[in-house]
């Protein structure tokens, strides 16, 4: 029989913050493979995370999403899922959950976060909109761009301060900017969009403050029934960060935070492959009846019925169970303890990362590890290419060459690519899926090679035969561009 969720929160002195409260029962090999052989993958799939063959891949943070593992909790909820088209009985117990989880009463699933993105966005946003936020996220950018909007970026200023690396919350949104800018422009913002944490700034976490002092802002100047969204992909662990960091949320569970961070919002959308705990699976929840049923077509449109908009029940089975999962104490204190750890290991091996580090990821300043390479030249690209080809371990490069905004007219031309506050690598951690020797064996190939120094060559955009992306997806550019190095690889 299945251990119950009330069992999994009770009281204990067992050594949890040092050791996961799980075990192992399935295993997935890693096929081994060379030096030479790594040169050569990395020659061939265009010297990117995004296209490596994942087998030859032994330690892969180029993603948290869709990548943990999922529990035997989830595994046998899902031979419970009911096929039925029509409000399955999967979807009865998932809403209940998602109701509970989150606060609001009217749920939509989808498949993905960015198909719970859709329905929302294309209810709320009209042509010349604009959609603030703390950093869109790139499909919800994506998707004010589609809906003729601007999505506009109000970065907290405390996250472009290298030498602050203790602030917490330096993921927020900047208030004051955000104020003067509703002072402007208060009748052209459907909505506030709030990411949680801020996944494009170094995963860094937002505070409870800022979210009540964004409820506010909305509140004075609302003039067409602006909305405050969160995006809550990874909130489960932004509350762990509140409840840790933030004054009177001590004594608090992580669950009646996230209720809590929801409750000054009127909807969020999910990509539950984060903190749901699930390999594919997400969803929208509303506080207002009538947005729910004007976003209920959308749904049918692309995605099905509205009891599983694109999921199987028994994806809603397990969705269920992880989102639950993904709030315990314990097992967000047993997440933070690993991301800890591999940043110590990092940093004891001299690769600098943004600090403070996130909550489900380490970001490598690669800027810093790499300083000969300016921001156009991929210092990063260059970083997290080595690394791979050193031992096999795959990131993702986040700096200005590959996420800087491009020329349409001229995409090769790196000099015009706006500049990163830092020039990062994302090494995001798989849930439940690593232990320690992974985390010192990753952070040992950042080390090795940062150590080929200015060995280590500028990298440059290849053409290729594509069509021109249209101007409302080119901030999607980032998954398909490739570049190559100037000199090879060492
Ligand atoms: N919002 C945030 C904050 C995300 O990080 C993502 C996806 C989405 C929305 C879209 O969700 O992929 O399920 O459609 N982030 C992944 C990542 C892809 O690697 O950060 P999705």
């Amino acid at each position: 029989m299945r251990i119950s969720d009330q069992e999994m929160m009770v009281k204990t002195d067992l050594p949890f913050h040092k050791a996961p409260p799980y075990r192992t029962k399935v295993v997935e090999y890693t096929i081994p493979t060379t030096r030479q052989q790594r040169q050569e993958i990395m020659k061939k799939h265009g010297y990117s995370g995004r296209l490596l063959p994942a087998k030859y891949v032994f330690i892969n943070m180029v993603t948290d999403s869709g990548t943990g593992a999922m529990s035997d909790r989830q595994w046998s909820a899902m031979m419970e899922g009911d096929e039925s088209y029509f409000y399955c009985r999967s979807y009865e117990y998932f809403e209940e959950v998602a109701q509970n989880y989150t606060g609001m009463p009217y749920i939509l699933p989808s498949h993905q976060g960015r198909s719970a993105e859709a329905p929302l966005y294309e209810c709320l946003v009209q042509p010349g909109d604009k959609v603030p936020s703390n950093t869109h996220f790139t499909t919800t950018s994506a998707w004010s761009f589609q809906r003729g909007a601007e999505p506009v970026d109000f970065v907290e200023v405390s996250y472009f301060d290298p030498n602050d690396t203790t602030s917490q919350f330096k993921g927020g949104i900047d208030t004051e900017a955000l104020e003067r800018y509703f002072e402007l422009h208060a009748e052209k913002i459907p909505l506030v969009d709030l990411v949680v944490p801020n996944n494009l700034n170094g995963g860094m976490g937002v505070s409870m403050k800022d979210i009540k002092e964004t409820r506010r802002i909305i509140d004075k100047y609302n003039k067409r029934g602006t909305l405050l969204c969160l995006d809550i992909a990874r909130i489960s662990e932004n509350a762990w960060i509140i409840k840790n960091h933030e004054e009177g949320y001590k004594d608090k569970s992580c669950a009646e935070i996230v209720r809590e961070m929801l409750s000054y919002a009127d909807c969020c959308h999910m990509s539950s492959k984060k903190c749901g705990l699930v390999n594919m699976g997400g969803f929208s929840a509303v506080r207002d009846k009538q947005l729910w049923y004007r976003m209920q077509p959308k749904v049918i449109r692309t995605d099905g019925y509205i009891t599983y908009g694109g999921m199987n029940g028994r994806d809603l089975e397990a969705l269920a169970v992880g989102l639950v999962e993904g709030v315990n104490d314990y097992y967000l204190q047993d997440r933070q303890r690993q991301v800890e750890y591999f940043a110590n290991a990092c940093k004891k091996r001299g690769v600098h990362i943004l600090e403070p580090a996130s909550s489900y990821a380490v970001y490598i300043n690669a800027g810093k590890c790499v300083p000969h390479l300016d921001h156009t030249q991929g210092p990063a690209t260059c970083l997290s290419a080595q690394a791979y080809i050193e031992g096999g371990f795959a990131s993702t490069a986040m700096d200005s060459l590959q996420r800087g905004r491009i020329d349409p007219e001229n995409p090769l031309d790196t000099s015009k690519r706006i500049k990163a506050p830092y020039e990062l690598i994302r090494c995001a951690i798989p849930r439940r899926a690593y232990f320690e020797p992974h985390y010192d064996w990753a952070a040992e190939c950042l080390a090795r090679a940062m150590a080929h120094g200015t060995k280590l060559p500028a990298f440059k955009p290849i053409a290729d035969d594509r069509p021109p992306l249209e101007i409302s997806e080119i901030g999607l550019h980032t998954f398909f561009d490739d570049y190559e190095p100037v000199t090879p690889l060492p």
